[in-house]
């Protein structure tokens, strides 16, 4: 058997140890607690990523975090992340200016299969608060390859109006002919005509079609136990459905165990996951 040369292992290991440079390209205020800034790695390349792959962002002196990549990789050399501001890595990138400098490694994790078992078939994306930032990837990413698949539904539940994202591209979803756009607030507020209630209320609405249909969600925890309930009521079956699962990650590359979840490795083996992965795995869901 062939053995890999030493040195390119060592090679193969500093690259997912070490940042690589890239220049914040802008910054746009999505609301009072989430950025979008858009950044182009410094040697030009493109970062390479596919949607529902994250990045550890670092800035010198500070720390690292995960970020999920929010744009499509669509052959361009620049990317997008939304940062919501939380402590103290993502709020010193929240005063990231143009031009200023931030440390990219990665891409890293496993990606929705929208090269995969998603062509062909109905795509039901159903985006929870922030987790619309990772689909969102895979929303343009179908919509740029449109007639690959299927019919395309997109389901989106926030709290409130003011946590709405991206309101341009959520006009455009809703205007389509050719995909329906759906959401729904937890409470409304007086400039909201829209409709009012958890996402699951929007399940049976979306006339998904179960044999045809395979779902993709990213939200917060609470939110994938009742999705998967909603979604058993209408017929789809596990094998129809992927989820992204965020856990406190450090090294991104299964060195330090903080992202295990049972026996699973998020940073890894997710975070994205086939449901019946998860089944049977205590606290996955
Ligand atoms: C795979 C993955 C993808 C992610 N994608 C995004 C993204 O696209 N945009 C984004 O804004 N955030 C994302 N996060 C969450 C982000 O990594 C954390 O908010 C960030 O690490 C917090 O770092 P900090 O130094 O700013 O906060 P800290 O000072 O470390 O913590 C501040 C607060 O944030 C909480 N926190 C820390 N880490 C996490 C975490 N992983 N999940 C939830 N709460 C956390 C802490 O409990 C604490 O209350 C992602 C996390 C993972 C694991
Ligand atoms: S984040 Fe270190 S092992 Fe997964």
């Amino acid at each position: 058997m062939m053995q890999t040369p030493a040195s390119t292992t060592a090679e193969a290991d500093a690259d997912l140890y070490l940042p690589r440079p890239a220049t914040v390209r802008s910054r746009t205020v999505l609301t009072a607690t989430e950025m979008l800034f858009e950044l182009a790695m410094d040697d030009g390349k493109p970062l390479g990523h596919m949607p529902g792959q994250f990045v550890e962002v670092s800035l010198p002196g500070i720390g690292e975090a995960p970020i999920s990549v929010s744009s499509s990789p669509d052959g361009r050399d620049r990317f997008e992340l939304v940062v919501r501001r939380a402590g103290r890595v993502t709020a010193a990138m929240h005063d990231c200016r143009m031009g200023e400098r931030v440390g990219i490694r990665g891409p890293f994790g496993t990606h929705f299969p929208v090269d995969g078992v998603l062509r062909g078939r109905d795509v039901v994306f159903i985006a929870g608060g922030l987790g619309l930032a990772p689909l969102r990837s895979a929303i343009q990413y179908v919509l740029n390859h449109r007639k690959d698949y299927g019919r395309v539904t997109v389901l989106y539940g926030i709290k409130s109006p003011v946590e709405r994202m991206f309101l341009d591209e959520l006009d455009d979803w809703s205007r389509r002919p050719d995909m329906t756009f759906m959401e729904t607030v937890d409470r409304a507020d007086a400039t909201w005509k829209g409709n009012v209630g958890v996402i699951t209320r929007l399940i049976p609405a979306a006339e998904i079609d179960p044999k045809r249909s395979i779902v993709v969600a990213c939200g917060p925890p609470i939110m994938y136990k009742f999705v998967i309930v909603s979604l058993y009521s209408i017929d789809v079956a596990n094998e129809d459905i992927y989820v992204s699962l965020e856990r406190r990650m450090k090294c991104g590359i299964g060195k330090c165990g903080h992202c295990q979840i049972g026996g699973l490795y998020a940073c890894l083996e997710g975070p994205v996951f086939h449901y019946p992965v998860l089944l049977g795995v205590e606290e996955a869901i």
